[in-house]
């Protein structure tokens, strides 16, 4: 790879930036100063420094998210903010996006990477990769509706939802735990039963838990440990996506 494309993608700045810097003798490469922005440099084995400085190159970054309300599921939106604008200013060089979608009144945990592989799988109705929302509702939650989920609630369209699980919680909240993503799913499947949602929140995706020390509106990255959460998990039947 050109040293001038590594030095950018890592956000140091536009083309232009980083060969200006190269020219001002900034840059060393296994501690030899760059010469041209040419440069051939192995992001996983050269040494590349900035004003002495070691850089680190990575393709990919992983970001959690407690979503306000408000702010859509988007990379871009004519009407409202996204939820990109929320990322980490200095991952703004890497080309974030959600991974799946919230709706504009939904909070908690969304998931901002540039992995398109990682989302693809989290995503994929094959996986059955769990996600559980804390819903607040207009009546109580009853054993009923607790075996209506369980068996598979019949929305609006006629589609039948896999089996899901559903715990009554205090104070007419519930919580919810689906292993698909149709739209407004979790609004529709209690307007099924005959309920409103007043308020939702997703707190955990795969395995990964919404971080509740992570005020509304905050973003952080993920750790490693927390990256391989999200495709580590168990389900009902036992089912894991990397077995
Ligand atoms: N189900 C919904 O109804 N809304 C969301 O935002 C997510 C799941």
């Amino acid at each position: 790879m050109r040293i001038d494309k590594y030095l950018s993608g890592l956000g140091l700045g536009s083309r232009k930036d980083v060969k200006k810097m190269i020219k001002q003798g900034r840059v060393s490469v296994d501690g030899v100063t760059a010469a041209a922005p040419e440069t051939a440099v192995d992001p996983d084995r050269s040494r590349v420094c900035v004003d002495g400085k070691e850089t680190l190159y990575r393709e990919f970054a992983y970001v959690m998210l407690n979503k306000p309300k408000g702010y859509v599921s988007a990379t871009e939106d004519g009407r409202y903010p996204t939820v990109c604008d929320l990322a980490p200013a200095e991952l703004a060089h890497m080309s974030l996006f959600p991974v799946g979608r919230l709706d504009v009144d939904t909070e908690g945990l969304c998931l901002l990477t540039n992995d398109g592989a990682l989302a693809h799988r989290l995503l994929s109705p094959k996986k059955h990769v769990p996600k559980t929302y804390i819903a607040e509702l207009s009546a109580p939650a009853d054993e009923e509706d607790v075996k209506m989920f369980a068996s598979g609630v019949k929305l609006d369209d006629g589609y039948v939802c896999k089996p899901a699980e559903l715990e009554i919680l205090e104070n007419n909240s519930a919580r919810v735990v689906i292993y698909e993503g149709k739209y407004h799913q979790v609004k529709r499947m209690f307007a099924a039963v005959g309920k409103r949602v007043t308020a939702l929140k997703r707190v955990k995706i795969g395995g990964l838990a919404l971080d509740e020390s992570l005020a509304v509106g905050e973003a952080r990255e993920l750790t490693g440990d927390e990256i391989a959460l999200l495709e580590n998990f168990e389900n009902e039947t036992g089912d894991n996506i990397n077995a």
